[in-house]
């Protein structure tokens, strides 16, 4: 099958990218060669508007990050230390226990990166949370309401397709400000990076129920942050709820000149 052929079925298979980011599974049973797939991937991507993980999925098809306004993708991102695996190996990776077996939770997993990180690397169970299109992001209207959780599941089978392999990586649209200790179970390791500060004035009642669910516990603080959300988002204020919820040994990595300090907190 040549190029010429690919184009139309792959059309067949998606319809038009238009930005919806709905809930609605993106079939992909038949693909086999390497070109379809990555066809199928660059399809894929137009469907969603935010990017805010920018993702490379290889062969120079990039989901580039996307910013409001207008949400065109930014090139110039990929290798920001401020997001993505740029951020992951530049501060988050060397944070983390040996995670093989683990029963890992990431919220606020946005396109599942990290989530199908920490599987490659070996853990048992990763569960990714982050919103979909009903769930409000709290500290701002910026981000449009979108599936995310269809995104996450997007990226994650299109890493399978490519890999030849399926990780032990489940998504749920679960709103952080809601989150009941029992609803998933307990966990070896939670990951909230970026994300606690974003409940405001519920972050205290958030970090109290990560609490009930894990010992150990890996959060990214912001310090660029201003005003209201400033409060919540500086390492200052992580660590005084920290201790009240009852985190015995906090550490804080805050390399000069980096607004994104790395908390690890533990029982
Ligand atoms: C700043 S991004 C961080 C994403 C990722 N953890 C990272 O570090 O690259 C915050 C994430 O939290 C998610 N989020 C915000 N409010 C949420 C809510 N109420 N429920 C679930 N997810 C939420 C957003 O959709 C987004 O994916």
């Amino acid at each position: 099958m040549g190029a010429k052929d690919i184009v139309p079925r792959i059309a067949r298979l998606f319809g038009r990218a238009n930005h919806t980011g709905d809930a609605v599974p993106i079939p992909h049973a038949g693909l086999r060669s390497r070109d379809e797939i990555y066809q199928w991937i660059g399809q894929g991507i137009g469907r969603f508007k935010e990017w805010y993980q920018p993702v490379d999925f290889g062969n120079g098809v990039i989901a580039h990050q996307t910013c409001p306004p207008d949400w065109t993708p930014r090139p110039g991102l990929l290798s920001d230390i401020g997001g993505g695996m740029a951020k992951w190996n530049y501060i988050v990776r060397k944070h983390l226990p040996d995670v093989s077996r683990m029963r890992i939770l990431d919220v606020g997993c946005s396109s599942g990166l990290f989530s199908l990180e920490l599987a490659r690397m070996g853990a048992r169970e990763v569960v990714g949370i982050d919103r979909d299109s009903s769930i409000a992001h709290r500290s701002s209207r910026v981000p449009p309401p979108q599936d995310v959780i269809a995104q996450a599941n997007f990226v994650k089978q299109a890493f399978e397709l490519l890999e030849g392999r399926a990780y032990p990586v489940t998504y749920r649209a679960l709103d952080v400000g809601r989150l009941q200790a029992r609803e998933l179970g307990r966990f070896d390791l939670i990951l909230a990076l970026c994300v606690v500060y974003h409940e405001l004035d519920r972050m205290p009642k958030l970090l109290r129920t990560l609490a009930a669910m894990t010992d150990y516990l890996l959060l990214q603080a912001n310090e660029a942050h201003g005003g209201e959300l400033g409060n919540y988002s500086s390492v200052r204020y992580h660590l005084r709820v920290l201790k009240e919820v009852g985190f015995r040994t906090v550490e804080v990595d805050a390399p000069v000149d980096y607004l994104l300090p790395v908390i690890v907190a533990k029982k």
